[in-house]
């Protein structure tokens, strides 16, 4: 085992940390406010290849291996977990989930797009009436000469007022279960195709999250993603990637929340001396250093495991679960630390906090994410 940083790995967390520092945070805070989307910075980061980090070079990615995949979402979700998300659905669910099912037609049309951020994907799995329950999916799609007809509404979909292509779950067999669904890539310009964005969320607020709404859309056969009857399989595999930069973002906004609490502690004093010096605070500082280290080894571990290319469901539904409870604790403390300043927005971890609340949540609850850990190990499904 090796627990240092590549001379490339070092390179990349040292980009991000600049990139976030100069670009993120001076507007974090104000695109929150506003509920704006970061297209500057989406555009910057295409630019500077950071969507194109852990795609291979041949199409147009950086060819850096998954642990840097895992450090860039980290340093992203260290300054604003927004950009962080906006990453991760970009890379992880739609561009490697591309690379992974694709052909080479569809790999080479749509991929280095991706990476490069001239276009942006979003996935469209979670429906209003299907959530943990994925296989309950009302969205059809009903073959018709050389095309399908996608109807049915996506919810909760990231990026999905502002993506150019959608990876759409539809049933192509009522009757089949899992293997009656396919994966379609959709372009969103498609007549039918339409997005209703989602306002006033808790946090992610400068992200953005649409509702999709699909009316007798006609997506050619060669848009299939796969093979038909085989798209829950693509879209377990991709929530594979996706909850693998939850973790590392999670890991990321923990060393965010810890960063911003030491910083207050160090300079607040009370009882003639700073707070940090008080032990009921370095209790909470102690936990926080455990919590975010164990955490990313976590994160690093998969990373290393999807480097060797085995299996690894089981060890990302740990760290994904691990870290996005870890980071609601370390959250909770790090605010504890400010007292009631950090209950306004004066300082960062408001939004952090607020931030920090999703991660149990979507790519799969806490509850599910134990029961395919369980189920892994058992060998006995619950559902
Ligand atoms: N990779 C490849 N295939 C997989 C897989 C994986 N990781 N996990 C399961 N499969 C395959 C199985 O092998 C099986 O295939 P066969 O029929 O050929 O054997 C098939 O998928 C069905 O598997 P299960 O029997 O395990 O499926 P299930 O219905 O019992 O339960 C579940 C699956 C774990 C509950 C699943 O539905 C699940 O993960 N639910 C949560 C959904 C979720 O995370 N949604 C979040 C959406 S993304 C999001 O949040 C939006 C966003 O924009 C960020």
């Amino acid at each position: 085992m090796n627990f240092d940083m590549t001379e490339e790995q070092q390179m990349i967390k040292s980009m991000v940390a600049e990139f976030a520092e100069k670009e993120i945070v001076p507007v974090a805070a104000e695109n929150d406010l506003n509920e704006k989307f970061p297209w500057s910075i989406v555009k910057k980061m295409g630019e500077l290849g950071i969507f194109g980090t852990v795609i291979p070079e041949e199409y147009g990615g950086g060819g850096f291996d998954n642990i840097a995949h895992a450090i860039v979402a980290e340093e992203l979700g260290r300054v604003d977990s927004s950009v962080r998300g906006i990453y991760s659905v970009q890379v992880s669910l739609v561009a490697l989930t591309i690379l992974k099912w694709g052909n080479e037609e569809q790999k080479k049309k749509y991929v280095p797009r991706l990476a490069s951020g001239e276009i942006l994907g979003c996935f469209g799995l979670t429906e209003p009436n299907s959530g943990s329950d994925a296989v309950s999916m009302q969205a059809t799609a009903v073959e018709d000469g050389d095309s399908y007809i996608l109807n049915g509404n996506k919810m909760w979909i990231t990026n999905g007022g502002v993506a150019d292509i959608a990876l759409i779950f539809a049933k192509t067999d009522k009757n089949a279960g899992a293997r009656g669904i396919t994966a379609f890539i959709v372009d969103t310009k498609t007549p039918g195709f339409s997005t209703r964005d989602i306002h006033q969320k808790l946090g992610l607020r400068s992200s953005n999250t649409a509702e999709l709404i699909l009316t007798d859309v006609r997506v050619p056969k060669e848009n299939i993603l796969g093979e038909v009857g085989k798209g829950f399989k693509v879209a377990m595999s991709a929530l594979d990637f996706g909850r693998y930069t939850v973790a590392a973002g999670c890991v990321g906004l923990a060393q965010g929340c810890y960063d911003v609490a030491k910083k207050y502690a160090l300079e607040r004093v009370q009882f003639g001396k700073p707070i940090a010096g008080h032990q009921l605070i370095q209790e909470m500082f102690a936990d926080m250093i455990v919590d975010i280290e164990a955490g990313r080894l976590l994160v690093y571990r998969v990373g290393h495991l999807k480097n060797k290319g085995v299996p690894n469901t089981r060890e990302v539904c740990v760290a994904k679960l691990f870290c996005s409870e870890m980071v609601n604790r370390v959250a909770y403390k790090a605010l504890q630390v400010f007292g009631g300043y950090g209950f306004s927005g004066e300082f960062p971890i408001e939004r952090y906090y607020r931030d920090a609340r999703i991660n149990t949540l979507y790519e799969g609850t806490s509850q599910i994410q134990k029961l395919i850990i369980a189920n892994k190990d058992l060998g006995i499904s619950a559902f």
